[in-house]
């Protein structure tokens, strides 16, 4: 199946059945991690609402809620500038913190926003993303729960966005090169 978003021509490629099976996986390897802990699951907008809302509700136990937002991204291409705009009151000292992340491409948004939150002193800071393109991770502290692995496509759906569109998607779609 195809789409077209601000007329470009985007691919179905990860199917919301194999998008279910890593997020579940992911949860059971938090818990299992954390067995017994309140865990501050930190959503970074926007892309990451919809893998945060369902990866939120397979953590069994106690689960907290933030969010915090960050660009880099303009169009196809990072602008290697991360911005952070705003995050929620919520305190992260001696708490253990979850980051949850749509993608990580250069690692530079992730590595920004860890490195405000360790501000806070939190007793473990770890980063959750669906989609990892290890090819152009620039280095730096690699994300420690990995849905899928993939190769350097630019991919829109569940979350992610072309140029604020593209977030509706079910599945995951890539461009079509
Ligand atoms: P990084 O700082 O280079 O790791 O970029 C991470 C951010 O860029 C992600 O949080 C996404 O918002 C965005 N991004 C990176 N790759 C893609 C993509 O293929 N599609 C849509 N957004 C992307
Ligand atoms: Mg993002």
């Amino acid at each position: 199946m195809q789409v077209t978003i601000h007329n470009s021509t985007f691919e179905s490629w990860l199917l919301p059945s194999e998008i279910a099976e890593a997020v579940s996986i992911i949860a059971e390897q938090i818990r299992k991690d954390f067995p017994k802990e309140r865990i501050v699951l930190m959503c970074v907008m926007k892309g990451s609402v919809v893998f945060f809302a369902d990866l939120l509700r397979q953590i069994p136990g106690e689960v907290e809620m933030g969010f915090i937002s960050a660009s880099s991204y303009r169009g196809t291409a990072s602008t290697g500038i991360v911005q952070i705009h705003s995050r929620s009151e919520i305190s992260l000292k001696g708490k253990v913190c979850i980051l949850v992340e749509d993608i990580v491409d250069t690692g530079q948004t992730i590595q920004a926003i860890r490195d405000v939150l360790s501000l806070d002193q939190p007793k473990a800071l770890k980063v959750a993303t669906l989609l990892y393109k290890k090819e152009t991770f620039l280095g730096g502290d690699e994300p420690d729960y990995v849905g899928i692995e993939i190769t350097n496509e630019f991919v829109v759906g569940y979350g992610l966005d072309f140029d604020e569109l593209g977030r509706n998607l079910e599945g995951i779609y890539k461009l079509k090169g």
